[in-house]
C-alpha cells in the first residue's frame, strides 16, 4: 500500500474528483480527512470509505475562511499526529462575462485563497516541522488556456499554477513537494450540471477530446496519487494536464480534421 500510515487531507472530498481521490487514498492505506463545506457530503464520504474498510474523518467548513482552516488543521494534527498529504481539490465555477462580472472576489476566495489557506495551515502545523509533505493542487484546463464565459474561474485556475510554482520553490528546503493537475472535462456533478445548462457547448467540447471521452473522476484521482506519491519524489512545481490529449490538439481543429 503506497500511502500506509500517512494522513491525507482532501478538500472538496465530498463528491466528484475529491471523493474518488479520497477513496483511492484510503484503499492505498492513508487515513483520509474529507474536508468539505457540505456536512452531509463529507459524512457520506467518510461512511463510504469506512464501509470499504478504510479510515476517514470529516472536517466541515468553508475553505475560504482562513481561521476555520487553521482550526481544522490543528484539530487534525491533534487527532492524527500529522498531515502528510494535502489535495487542494475544492473549487467551483462562478460563471459570467467580463463586462458585468461581480463575482471575482468569491471565485478567488474559494478557488485560490482556499487552496492557499490549506497549504499554509498544513505546512505550518505539520509539514515544515516534519520536514516532509506533498501538496497537489487541482486546477483545470481553464488554468492553462482561456475558456469562454467563465472569467473568474479562468483567472483563479491560472492563479493555482503560479501558487504551485511559488510554494514548490519556497518549501523544497523543507522536503515539501507541490504539484498540480489540470483536469480536462471530467464526469462529476459540476459537468453534469454544465451538460444540462450548456448542452451545445459541452457536446462541442467533448467532440474535441482526442481520446474520445470525458474523464472519469478516477482518471484524475490516479494522476493526483502519482504526484502525491514517492514515485514523484523528484517532481515539484509542475502542472500535469489530465485531459485526454486536449492540450495537444490545436483548439481551432476538431478530431475529424
Ligand atoms: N469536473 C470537471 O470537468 C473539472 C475540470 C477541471 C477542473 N475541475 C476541478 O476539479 C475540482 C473538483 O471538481 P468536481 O468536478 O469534482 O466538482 P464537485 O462539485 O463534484 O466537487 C467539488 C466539491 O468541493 C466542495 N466545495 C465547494 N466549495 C467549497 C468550499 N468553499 N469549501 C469547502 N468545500 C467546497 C463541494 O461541496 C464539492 O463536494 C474543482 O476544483 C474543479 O474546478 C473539474
Amino acid at each position: 500500500m503506497k500511502f500506509a500510515n500517512q494522513v491525507a487531507v482532501v478538500t472538496g472530498g465530498g463528491s466528484g474528483i475529491g471523493l474518488a481521490t479520497a477513496r483511492l487514498l484510503a484503499t492505498e492505506g492513508a487515513t483520509v480527512i474529507v474536508a468539505d463545506i457540505r456536512r452531509e457530503a463529507a459524512e457520506m464520504a467518510v461512511a463510504d470509505i469506512a464501509a470499504s474498510g478504510g479510515r476517514a474523518h470529516a472536517c466541515v467548513g468553508d475553505i475560504a475562511d482562513r481561521d476555520l482552516v487553521q482550526e481544522g488543521a490543528r484539530d487534525i494534527v491533534a487527532r492524527f499526529g500529522k498531515i502528510d498529504l494535502l489535495v487542494n481539490n475544492a473549487g467551483l465555477p462562478v460563471p459570467g462575462s467580463p463586462e458585468t462580472y461581480k463575482e471575482l472576489g468569491r471565485s478567488l476566495d474559494v478557488n485560490v485563497c482556499g487552496a492557499f489557506h490549506w497549504s499554509q495551515a498544513a505546512a505550518v502545523e505539520s509539514m515544515i516541522p516534519n520536514r516532509s509533505g506533498a501538496i497537489v493542487m487541482v486546477s483545470s484546463l481553464a488554468g492553462l488556456v482561456a475558456l469562454p464565459g467563465d472569467i473568474g474561474y479562468v483567472i483563479a485556475k491560472h492563479g493555482l499554477l503560479g501558487m504551485t510554482k511559488a510554494l514548490a520553490i519556497e518549501w523544497a528546503e523543507y522536503g515539501i513537494r507541490v504539484n498540480c493537475v489540470a483536469p480536462g472535462t471530467t464526469s462529476s456533478l459540476m459537468v453534469q450540471e454544465a451538460m444540462r445548462d450548456y448542452p451545445t457547448f459541452m457536446a462541442e467540447r467533448i467532440g474535441r477530446i482526442p481520446i474520445g471521452r470525458i474523464a472519469e473522476p478516477e482518471d484524475q484521482a490516479k494522476a493526483i496519487l502519482f504526484l502525491a506519491s514517492d514515485d514523484a519524489a523528484y517532481i515539484t512545481g509542475v502542472t500535469l494536464p489530465v485531459d485526454g490529449g486536449q492540450m495537444a490538439l490545436h483548439s481551432g481543429f476538431t478530431k475529424g480534421r
